[in-house]
């Protein structure tokens, strides 16, 4: 069935272990996704860009997503990932999504409290739940500097008031995970990120999960993630397991032959972040 994501995010913040969100762009992640959480026995985020919505179609989205809730045994939410506006929240709420993110991180800090306040009103009075961002997460073409990357850190005292004022039931502090494969070692700023939860008390959302070292992972876990956002290193698994096909035989044309193994690579892939997660057997 659907499930709750304040409560799936609360129980890992509680057991400290953390909840995945996969983004889905087709039909196949989304049915690898929600295959492999079940047989893993986890609760599954699955995450809906606004490019993803306009590829698939909202619509089509949400019918596949139903499908493969109502098939679950565990817990599958449907989550708008970086919503741009309050429209769009909307829309994703009339169509049937149990949360959404509201990303007003590149808004002046005013502005952003005023369209997140907006957002939580509208949205608890829904029975939906709201994850918002602070500071700035990248794409990892941005080469920043030691002061560009400072200024793109969280700031403790913001995200205090910006979490009370609000009401949010995730926060996604910046602390210097960025989106796609990073080209070095992350450097994840994890002092920070302690001291956000330390202010919050939410549970955090770490962006960018492909490419983070194991350790990383489970460091961020232990301060207070609950809640890792994956989608490069899937579409990579999916790409390459077509291409390898693909440089193999040049003559296949059912796309049966080679949307089916790269199906199997999205679950090969999520299983081995369930695992790491901890939410394994949680649902
Ligand atoms: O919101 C989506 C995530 O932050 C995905 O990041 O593509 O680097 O795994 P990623
Ligand atoms: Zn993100």
């Amino acid at each position: 069935p659907f499930g709750s994501f304040k409560q799936v995010l609360n129980d890992g913040l509680q057991n400290g272990y953390a909840v995945g969100q996969f983004n889905i762009n087709n039909l196949e992640f989304t049915q690898a996704i929600v295959e492999v959480a079940n047989e893993e026995g986890s609760p599954v985020i699955l995450g809906a860009s606004e490019g993803a919505i306009k590829y698939m179609g909202l619509d089509y989205m949400v019918a596949i997503v139903r499908a493969a809730a109502e098939k679950s045994k565990v817990p599958v939410i449907l989550h708008l990932d970086h919503g741009s506006s309050f429209d769009m929240v909307m829309k994703c709420i009339r169509n049937g999504f149990t949360s959404v993110m509201i990303d007003g991180s590149h808004h002046p800090f005013e502005e952003n409290l005023a369209v997140t306040q907006k957002v939580v009103e509208a949205s608890h009075a829904v029975g939906v739940h709201v994850e918002a961002e602070l500071g700035r997460i990248g794409g990892v073409e941005d080469d920043l500097t030691v002061d560009a990357r400072e200024a793109a850190l969280v700031r403790v005292d913001e995200a205090e008031v910006f979490v009370k004022k609000t009401g949010v039931d995730a926060f996604a502090p910046a602390i210097g995970s960025a989106h796609g494969h990073y080209k070095g070692k992350p450097e994840l700023a994890f002092d920070r990120l302690k001291d956000v939860r330390d202010v919050t008390g939410v549970p955090l959302v770490l962006h960018g999960g492909t490419g983070i070292p194991d350790e990383d992972i489970l460091q961020a876990i232990r301060f207070g993630v609950s809640k890792i956002n994956v989608n490069t290193e899937n579409q990579s698994a999916f790409t390459d397991t077509i291409r390898a096909i693909f440089e193999k035989d040049k003559n296949v044309y059912d796309p049966r032959k080679y949307l089916g193994p790269a199906r199997e690579a999205i679950k090969e892939a999520v299983r081995t972040k369930i695992r790491l997660f901890g939410s394994a057997n949680r649902a």
